[in-house]
């Protein structure tokens, strides 16, 4: 496949008749990522950053990202004592998280609960319902409900948000799964504590900070490693953080005391929802997007996240099967499967190694195909799963290399958590591939902070208490 950043490792050319493999090139070429088109992306990326950071509001709003202001200036520093909880709200799970710090070392508990669809696309005031019994449920488990003080509580809402104060923002739109008619507008701190009080009898907690789950991914990754000042998740959607210098803030209203630095949402999910991306967007992430929850809207993250790689990789292999390519052109349950093809299966395959097709088998057989399956279909479904993801795995590297190079530091830990970082075999060495290209100058390490969206989260409540007690601005 070229000599490109997108050149296969896989065998594929061997395994396949001349014919196959022409049709297959036909197909995959035009999704092919040149240097020229990395570097476009990149470029639009850094508008993005730089419209984002502008002292003009007009400005800002022509801006695909938010580059929000957290308030969030203290990170921990290894003195850390006592009990904090968690809450983590916008990936597939609803987790809560006990974290008993002794002497900065942090001793954590974490319970998930799971959303029904009905519950994601009913009114907002039954999700808040949800949380409320479920942090109610995780005290009574842990022996806390009847705790005479108040446990601190950092809230991880993982949906963009315009941040007011460490413990107040407004809700600009849901995403990914979540689709409630309501909510949009309003503070999910103000809607999680009306909803205790709905639901639950004087719970012992102070919500005392709430944040995106890059944030508390962020505040994860540097417990591990303090050179990590990069947050980033790799799940269902996608979004960073970062720690900036407030010298470095054009837009910057508060004040230059210490710490002179203060965590920054990017929100980048959302990059290209104004057409700056549209130069590398392709028939299957336009026909992707139709389909999804929420049309129009974070265009980036539909080329690689969790919930859409699947499918992309599905409206690639239907177009190869509708052409004859692929299953003999027949595989009805793939065709009409939308949706049902999931970034689990191809991190499944994937995870094939060397000639194995073991993997790929048993996917197959979940779409009813298995007797006829030839081992030119399984080394053109293995290609393309590869193709796909390593080309989203090259798409968002691009722009995190720009937030990395705008970091200007000389190494840079970013700690990521999410399930496609977490089970794709290949992303991270894909991503790498163009850090080493595009970032030369800054020594990058990824590391996977499992579950710190949720861990983060009772850090963050650390970082609250610090700054009321150090009169640090929070609003
Ligand atoms: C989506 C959300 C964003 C979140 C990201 C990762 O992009 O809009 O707020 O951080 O997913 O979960």
């Amino acid at each position: 496949m070229s000599s490109s950043s997108q050149s296969s490792k896989l065998n594929t050319r061997k395994v396949l008749s001349e014919d196959n493999w022409t049709k297959l090139n036909a197909v995959l070429q035009p999704l092919l990522l040149t240097d020229e088109i990395i570097d476009k992306i990149r470029a639009a990326f850094s508008d993005q950053m730089h419209l984002a950071n502008s002292t003009d509001e007009n400005v800002r709003k022509t801006s695909d990202h938010l580059m929000m202001n957290t308030f969030i200036r203290e990170l921990l520093d290894g003195t850390e004592q006592g009990d904090f909880l968690g809450l983590d709200l916008g990936g597939t799970n609803f987790r809560v998280v006990l974290v008993r710090f002794k002497d900065g070392v942090a001793d954590t508990v974490t319970q998930y609960y799971n959303l029904t669809d009905e519950t994601l696309s009913g009114p907002a005031a039954g999700v808040f319902d949800f949380i409320a019994e479920s942090i109610q449920d995780f005290l009574v488990k842990q022996g806390l409900d009847k705790s005479e003080q108040k446990i601190p509580l950092g809230f991880t809402f993982s949906f963009p948000s315009t941040q007011l104060a460490l413990n107040k923002s407004i809700l600009l739109t849901w995403t990914k799964t979540f689709k409630c008619p309501d909510g949009v507008g309003e503070d999910p701190v103000a809607m999680l504590e009306a909803a205790i009080e709905r639901k639950t009898k004087n719970l012992p907690v102070d919500i005392v900070v709430v944040m995106s789950d890059t944030v508390s991914t962020l505040m994860a990754g540097n417990y591990l490693d303090k050179k990590c000042r990069v947050g980033l998740i790799l799940g269902t959607g996608c979004n960073a953080a970062f720690v900036e210098n407030i010298s470095d803030i054009d837009k910057w209203t508060g004040d230059y005391n210490d710490p002179k630095h203060v965590i920054v949402n990017v929100e980048l999910g959302s990059t290209g929802d104004n057409g700056c991306m549209d130069f590398c967007r392709s028939e299957y992430e336009k026909e992707v997007d139709q389909f999804s929850n929420h049309p129009g809207s974070f265009t980036f993250e539909k080329s690689f996240s969790g919930m859409y790689l699947g499918e992309l990789v599905r409206l690639v292999l239907v177009r190869l099967i509708k052409d004859g390519t692929l299953f003999n052109g027949k595989a009805e349950k793939l065709i009409e499967g939308r949706w049902k093809f999931t970034t689990s299966h191809v991190t499944d395959i994937e995870s094939d190694a060397g000639e194995s097709q073991e993997n790929t088998k048993n996917v197959l057989k979940k779409f009813g195909l298995d007797s006829g399956v030839t081992d030119e279909d399984i080394a053109i479904v293995r290609e393309v799963c590869e193709f796909i993801s390593r080309r989203g795995a090259h798409i968002i590297a691009a722009g995190m290399s720009v937030l990395i190079n705008y970091i200007r530091l000389p190494e840079v830990t970013i700690g990521i958590d999410g399930s496609l970082y977490e089970k794709h075999p290949k992303f991270h060495d894909s991503m790498m591939e163009i850090f080493e290209r595009f970032s030369p100058n800054t020594k990058v390490k990824m590391i996977l902070a499992k579950d710190g969206s949720g861990q983060g989260a009772a850090f963050a409540a650390v970082s609250a208490l610090r700054q009321l007690a150090k009169g640090i601005r929070c609003s």
